[in-house]
């Protein structure tokens, strides 16, 4: 045997194969860990997977820029049997400025959304016992999101979701809400069609588990290195549920929502004063305790939005959990009446226009407070608004009425509105923006009494919560208190309505699924570059 040859042996022998063991060792590891995997693009067995955790819009759209960004794997865990979360049920639109579609030559381009986004935020932003670090970490988020809107509309108009039209919705200064033509409401269409986007495009470097509940997020010397998460699985013949728990290692974005629907558990825990109002969210946990046992802190969590209409369905007025009565509606030129008559600008922020509903004489119906407000649409409004009216006239939550029809004190109130939509008296509650009100607006026309409106009953409901993790604008999740040195925890990304800070005491309508796709498509980018790293 020549010296080359044994040489060759020794090498194969004590380098080679050892390496080649511990490989396949971590290779087959990480295949096992993966359960019933269908990703096949493992080739360098030490790069993780991406793992995301909710699958709304934030967790998708982490999920989609992951894979662009070069993510070896996603998996996306969802704790419901279907994804979408809240995400699918937004019904007005997401806010972009300035793009394509708002229309520059009637309102000029639009520069006023950081500002209008401040001056939402309030106190939480503003008070004079705000700190200078404070306000500055809460603006850099404001800065994030504002900044990044009008790409993250061409973002989702290039994957094929349609946005052309543009309304203006409560505190925003000019119309930046964008939705689609046609009847899809905006979440679901916007869901949808990232879902299938990431089926099409990357079949083979992305799964979905659902019924994965995630209870716990790994941690290795201050680092989160995966998550623990449990499924269920039935017998069908004995009907007995087995609950199964797996790990699974890799870097995680975290986009598990709001706690809206968290009646008896955190909503009731940060505010106890809303017990008794209904919500716009289905029951469910939050999840932030899982972040605040890996030293995340939590921000503004008593700020929770309370949105002024959700429908009271005459058919079952005691629901605790109700359609929305979109704030695209106003934004469309919908009026709100008590009475018969108005009593709020129907454009203010919702946390006003909620504080003006609240003032009124409240009811006790089905062990819920409720009011007894009017949303009321001409026919200019309901043309705009046609794909949400006609889903809403279907269920019995608006109902169509002529003009004459009406109670005269009502008919009083459209006479004066329509002055003010004229521009021939001032309004006097401040509205500024009228939207597609045409009722009584055409010149020495009066009220025409055959007109069609459509009116429904509305009452404040709960509906998003502003506060969660304190997080930057790399979407880190920090262990350090807002505007504190920044401690962001390796390996931890967040993003959508678990995040707080950006929205202080209010958050403007268009702002979440705005949120969700800024600060997700960060954090899929910043949790690929550390799995290509090898990191976790
Ligand atoms: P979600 O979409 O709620 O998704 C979170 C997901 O995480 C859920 O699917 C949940 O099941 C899952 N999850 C939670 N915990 C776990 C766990 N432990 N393990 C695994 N999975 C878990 N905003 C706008 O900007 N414009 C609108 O027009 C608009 N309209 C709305 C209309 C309605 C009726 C509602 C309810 C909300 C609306 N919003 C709107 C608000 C917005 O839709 C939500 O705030 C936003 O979509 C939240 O997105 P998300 O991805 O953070 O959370
Ligand atoms: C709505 O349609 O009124 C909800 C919009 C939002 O929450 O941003």
């Amino acid at each position: 045997m020549t010296r080359r040859r044994i040489l060759s042996i020794v090498f194969l022998s004590i380098v080679l194969i050892p390496i080649t063991a511990i490989l396949y060792h971590r290779f087959t590891a990480a295949i096992s860990s993966l359960g019933k995997s269908s990703i096949v693009h493992m080739a360098n067995p030490s790069s993780p997977p991406v793992i995301v955790v909710g699958a709304g819009l934030a967790g998708l759209s982490a999920t989609y820029s992951a894979l662009q960004a070069g993510a070896p794997a996603v998996r996306l865990l969802e704790r419901a049997p279907k994804p979408g979360g809240n995400s699918i049920k937004a019904s007005s639109g997401i806010n972009g400025a300035p793009t394509r579609y708002q229309n520059a030559a009637k309102y000029g381009v639009d520069q006023s959304f950081w500002d209008d986004t401040v001056r939402s935020a309030g106190t939480r932003l503003r008070a004079e016992s705000v700190t200078e670090a404070v306000r500055s970490h809460r603006q850099s988020l404001i800065s994030t999101l504002t900044g990044h809107s009008a790409a993250a509309i061409d973002f989702l108009v290039d994957l094929g979701v349609d946005l052309s039209v543009v309304a203006q919705l409560g505190g925003h200064s000019k119309p930046r809400t964008h939705r689609g033509a046609g009847k899809t409401p905006p979440g679901a269409a916007i869901v949808t069609t990232l879902l299938n986007k990431l089926k099409e495009q990357h079949a083979n470097r992305f799964e979905l588990l659902t019924g994965a509940e995630v209870t716990k997020l790994l941690t290795e010397a201050e680092r989160v290195t995966g998550v623990e998460y449990r499924t269920a699985t039935t017998d069908t013949e004995t009907n007995a549920t087995t609950t199964t728990t797996h790990t699974l290692h890799g870097p995680v974005v975290f986009t598990t929502g709001g706690f809206g629907g968290d009646t008896h558990g955190l909503l009731a825990k940060y505010r106890p004063d809303l017990a008794g109002l209904p919500s716009t969210n289905d029951p469910r946990p939050g999840a932030h305790t899982l972040l605040s046992a890996v030293g995340a802190r939590l921000v503004d969590m008593e700020s929770v939005q309370v949105h002024p209409t959700g429908f009271v369905d005459p058919a079952n007025p005691s629901a605790r959990v109700k359609f929305l009565a979109a704030e695209m509606l106003r934004g469309e030129g919908a009026v709100l009446l008590y009475k018969g008559k108005r009593f709020v600008n129907e454009l203010d922020t919702r946390e006003r226009v909620s504080e003006a509903v609240m003032k009124l004489l409240s009811v006790e119906e089905g062990g819920l407070r409720q009011w007894d407000v009017q949303i009321l649409l001409d026919p200019g409004a309901t043309e705009a608004a046609a794909g949400h009216v006609g889903f809403y006239l279907w269920k019995g939550l608006l109902q169509k009425k002529k003009v004459k029809e009406l109670d005269e004190t009502t008919r009083q109130t459209l006479l004066e509105y329509a002055a003010a939509v004229r521009g021939e008296v001032k309004d006097p509650f401040g509205r500024v923006a009228f939207g597609h009100w045409r009722l009584g607006t055409e010149e020495g026309s009066g009220i025409d009494e055959d007109a069609e409106v459509c009116i429904g009953r509305v009452t404040p409901i709960v509906h998003f919560t502003m506060g969660g993790a304190v997080f930057n604008e790399r979407a880190q999740v920090l262990a350090s208190e807002i505007g504190e040195e920044a401690k962001p925890i390796q390996g931890l990304w967040a993003a959508g309505e678990i995040t707080g800070g950006i929205h202080g005491d209010n958050r403007l309508g268009g702002s979440s699924l705005l949120e969700c796709v800024v600060f997700g498509r960060i954090a899929g980018e910043q949790a690929a570059k550390a799995a290509l790293e090898g990191k976790a």
